[in-house]
């Protein structure tokens, strides 16, 4: 691949001609269209022998190897439409979902917005998926894939799966929702999320709530143990929005029920800390905000957490990292994993690969230091 097609210069002019004028959803669509056509043609190879993460990268988290600490944050690839093709690009892991039990539409367009000046999003999507069963049909399919990958010592992502609440299931059935949802997909994930923090589906958040929170956990952990028949590791993901008391409580759950880890964190309903005027972004309404915004708030939680966690119990960062630097400072503060979703639209396709490199590069630094 000539090292123009994945200049960040050449993206930026990319994305300020086309994509920027494009709808948000509409320029994703395309994007994800493309990936899916240029693995078809075989593109995935040549790219992968550009892109694979340096070996020196291989982290052994969760009981298992990934080939780099940095990963695809949820909701990108909601419905497992580009697994490969988005770990052909230089991700350690994809974390597919957010998956509900059943299809669901997700909120009324347009749902997805830019704050450029940001280099931020603001999303009301809603879960908007295929539903577990027909996600499940085609992991079935990515996991065969994999397999062969990694058996010929071939690139291939760590795939999470998150799953969440269906909109029309009641508070109240929340627990059978996710275990619908646990006993189709557990069999075929790396690793299984809780997400009980989107700001998107009305009440989800209320889960985080310890005495919602455990049952729900305990009851999701010893049906993705069933179901799969081994041990899934399973992990929480939690809001930014939370008191540092509730980021405490979920830490002190995750230990008593001795979970595998804790996701922090999902998108904020905070507009503080913008430069993009109060006026445009009221203009947007409602949804979660990500990007460079939120890392201060989560890098304090990944703090918090890594001194209340038992050891044993993996945090992922996630929540405005944008640089190789970003993802150094991430992992050097504990995080054992790194996530990322806003910064992929801004920076463009060649941002993982730009991630394992700089953070190759950090790390050679560090050890001649
Ligand atoms: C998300 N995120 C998200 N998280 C999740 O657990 N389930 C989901 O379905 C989604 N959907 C989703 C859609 C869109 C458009 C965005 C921008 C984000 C949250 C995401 O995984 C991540 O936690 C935040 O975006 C913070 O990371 P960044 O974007 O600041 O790197």
């Amino acid at each position: 691949m000539p090292s123009s097609l994945s200049s960040p210069v050449l993206y930026r002019a990319v994305f300020s001609t086309v994509f920027k004028r494009m709808d948000p959803e509409a320029a994703h669509h395309a994007v994800v269209t493309g990936l899916q056509i240029a693995s078809a043609a075989g593109a995935g190879r040549l790219l992968e022998r550009k892109t694979r993460p340096q070996e020196s990268l291989r982290t052994e988290v969760l009981g298992r190897s990934w080939p780099s600490p940095f990963g695809l944050a949820a909701g990108f690839d909601k419905g497992a439409v580009a697994v490969l093709p988005l770990g052909a690009l230089g991700f350690g892991h994809v974390e597919i979902g957010t998956v509900t039990a059943h299809a669901q539409p997700g909120n009324p367009k347009p749902r997805l917005f830019r704050l450029v000046a940001d280099e931020a999003l603001i999303n009301r999507m809603g879960f908007n998926n295929d539903g577990a069963e027909a996600v499940r049909a085609r992991l079935v399919r990515i996991r065969r894939r994999i397999e062969r990958l990694r058996d010929s010592g071939r690139h291939a992502p760590v795939l999470g799966v998150n799953i969440g609440k269906t909109k029309t299931t009641p508070l109240e059935e929340a627990t059978e929702d996710y275990l619908m949802s646990t006993r189709a997909l557990a069999p075929v994930a790396d690793y299984l999320v809780v997400n009980v923090s989107s700001p998107n589906t009305p009440g989800l958040r209320q889960l985080q709530d310890i005495e919602s929170l455990r049952p729900l956990l305990a009851a999701v952990r010893a049906q993705a143990d069933e179901s799969a028949e081994h041990h899934v590791p399973l992990l929480v993901k939690i809001a930014p929005d939370l008191a540092d008391e509730d980021v405490d409580a979920v830490a002190d759950l995750v230990a008593e029920l001795g979970l595998d880890g804790i996701i922090a964190t999902n998108t904020t309903i905070s507009r503080k800390g913008l430069v993009t005027s109060a006026e445009a972004v009221e203009s947007k309404g409602a949804g979660g905000l990500s990007g460079p915004v939120l890392a201060d708030r989560s890098k304090e939680i990944l703090v918090r957490l890594r001194e209340r966690l038992p050891g044993s119990a993996a945090i992922i960062s996630v929540g405005g990292a944008v640089s190789a630097q970003d993802v150094a400072e991430r992992l050097d503060l504990g995080a054992d994993l790194v996530q990322g979703y806003s910064a992929f639209i801004y920076q463009g396709p060649f941002w993982a690969r730009r991630i394992n490199a700089g953070l190759a590069r950090i790390r050679r630094g560090t050890r001649r230091g």
